[in-house]
């Protein structure tokens, strides 16, 4: 298909980054990092998370996102070191949420600022979502710092006690 958004796929590339949906050929990959400083898991098991991913993904079209999850990959080591994406798989949200993940040594260089980031510009500019939402739990400061640099709106503490934010596509494009 022409359009890789349509068909479900996405590829973004940072500095340092690549953030890409999966395939069945990255099974490896996926088993080492998807549960992420708690080691790997069997192999079957993540073939069943990459079918669930993709056919999440085969959902999203620009203007609605339902479930979109990308590998985050070191461009110098090539190896996947955490995931990202946009959940809108909650009834009661009223736009997609925001989610990061790092394994721990890769964690205090800037990376989930950068991944955030290029997934906001994804999010707005190609697949034209109105807005995001994000959250950070009460002892998250790194996750609520790293909403703060993307330049996301804190709006207030949420039902947990975790700190809310929001980000419109008219403040990102205007930031
Ligand atoms: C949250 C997480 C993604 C941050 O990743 P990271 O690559 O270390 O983040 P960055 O380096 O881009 O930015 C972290 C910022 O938080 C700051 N920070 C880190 N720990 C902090 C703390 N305890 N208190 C206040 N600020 C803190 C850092 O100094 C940095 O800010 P700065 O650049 O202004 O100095 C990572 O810790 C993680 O994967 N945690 C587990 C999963 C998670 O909680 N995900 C978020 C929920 S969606």
């Amino acid at each position: 298909m022409a359009n890789p958004e349509m068909a479900g796929e996405c590829f973004i590339e940072t500095a340092r980054l690549i953030l890409r949906t999966v395939t069945p050929a990255d099974v490896a990959g996926v088993a080492s990092s998807w549960k992420l400083d708690e080691g790997p898991i069997p192999l079957p098991e993540a073939e069943r998370v990459i079918q669930r991913m993709r056919a999440n993904h085969a959902q999203n079209r620009p203007g609605k996102i339902v479930h979109l999850c990308l590998a985050i990959l070191s461009k110098e080591t090539n190896e996947f070191i955490g995931w990202c994406g946009l959940d809108h798989t909650q009834p009661a949200d009223a736009d997609p949420a925001l989610f990061y993940l790092l394994k721990s040594d890769d964690w205090g260089k800037g990376l989930a600022t950068e991944a955030a980031r290029a997934l906001l510009d994804y999010a707005f500019t190609r697949m034209e979502l109105p807005s995001i939402h994000g959250g950070a739990a009460p002892e998250n400061l790194a996750s609520k710092r790293v909403m703060e640099k993307i330049g996301m709106k804190y709006v207030g503490l949420d039902e947990e006690g975790g700190y809310a934010f929001t980000i419109s596509r008219k403040e990102f494009l205007d930031s």
